[in-house]
């Protein structure tokens, strides 16, 4: 009974607030839901571990969109955020591609919204827009190239040095990729929550108790926190410089659910998540958004293929030509 008012309740909200019986094995449910629905779970690092450990496939927001273009199963299950499930429908328009949580948003996408982005694209006439893949498929619709943070340095290298350069949403990442490229992009007034979270005071005195381990940032951090790393790369750049690094102790400045694959992957070396400002639970960054998807909605979402994402099929048009452009400079 209080599985079919769920259930209902479920179809009526879109997800919101469900309480099923927590006497169901998600894990055996999900494996069951996957063969019978020739369906595809693809997962990104900052998913909670359950979810990674059932995924097909773990990635980066890069090798996810490959992944996705690639698909061949009748049901994509993205268990990200809203603009990777939405990215995957632009790459895959055929597929049914359906998310856990459909209000997984990210703070970056909600900070530049295709008007604003036009109107700036109007006052700019002669430049380019290029856009971190953190957006919406209306803004990618008006953009000229996306990149991801793992080919950000290639995409930009691609472009001809005269050519002036409109870099949209994440200011962090775009003047990390000022300071690398030797460019002057115009930068959009975004950013990452999570990653704007990190304490120096606090990182700084973590590496004192430390001082052997090497600080990793993901580049959506701000400056001052990147001029402490060692090394600065995407969440899959992260894990490989852990993997490669002779060093047996890190701290990792980006979102703690990065640290469930890193660990596996270097089971014998000492990892610390960087501390943010704020004393919360994990003593860590996690993100809100990644964090709304849970094993409950993925059966969920998998059992009933909601909810589904759509995109106009004039918006996906529009929208593939900047991701096809960056899939294949990246693969070059
Ligand atoms: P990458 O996985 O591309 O490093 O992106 C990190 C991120 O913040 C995704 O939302
Ligand atoms: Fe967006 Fe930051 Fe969350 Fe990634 S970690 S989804 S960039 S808010």
């Amino acid at each position: 009974m209080e599985l079919q008012q769920a259930e209902k309740k479920l179809k009526e909200n879109g997800f919101l607030d469900v309480s099923v019986s927590d006497k169901i094995d998600y894990a055996a449910e999900i494996k069951k839901l996957k063969k019978e629905k020739n369906a595809i779970i693809l997962a990104h690092y900052y998913q909670e571990p359950a979810i990674q450990d059932i995924a097909d496939f773990v990635g980066d927001s890069l090798q996810l969109s490959y992944k996705a273009a690639e698909a061949d199963a009748d049901l994509i299950v993205f268990a990200g955020v809203h603009f990777m499930a939405e990215t995957a429908k632009i790459l895959n328009p055929d597929k049914k591609v359906v998310l856990p949580d459909l209000n997984a948003g990210c703070s970056l996408s909600e900070a530049c919204e295709a008007k604003d982005l036009q109107a700036f694209k109007d006052k700019h006439p002669d430049h380019i827009v290029v856009t971190y893949v953190n957006t919406s498929a209306d803004v990618k619709a008006i953009s000229d190239i996306c990149c991801t943070s793992s080919n950000a340095k290639k995409i930009i290298d691609s472009v001809p040095l005269d050519q002036p350069i409109i870099f949209a949403p994440d200011k962090n990442l775009g003047a990390y990729i000022n300071k690398v490229t030797g460019r002057n992009m115009l930068l959009w007034e975004g950013a990452c929550i999570v990653h704007e979270a990190f304490s120096i005071d606090k990182l700084l005195h973590t590496h004192q108790a430390h001082p052997n381990a090497k600080i990793i940032a993901h580049p959506e951090s701000e400056a001052h926190i990147l001029k402490t790393a060692a090394y600065i790369g995407s969440t899959s750049g992260l894990i490989n410089y852990a993997k490669t690094d002779p060093a047996k102790e890190f701290i990792v400045a980006t979102e703690a659910g990065i640290l469930h694959e890193m660990q596996k992957e270097v089971p014998n070396k000492t990892l610390y998540p960087a501390p943010a400002h704020e004393d919360n639970t994990c003593a860590c960054s996690e993100c809100p958004y990644m964090k709304m998807n849970n094993m409950k909605k993925l059966f969920l979402c998998m059992k009933y293929e909601l909810p589904e994402i759509h995109v106009s099929e004039a918006i996906q048009k529009k929208a593939l030509i900047p991701i096809q452009r960056m899939l294949d400079i990246s693969s070059q």
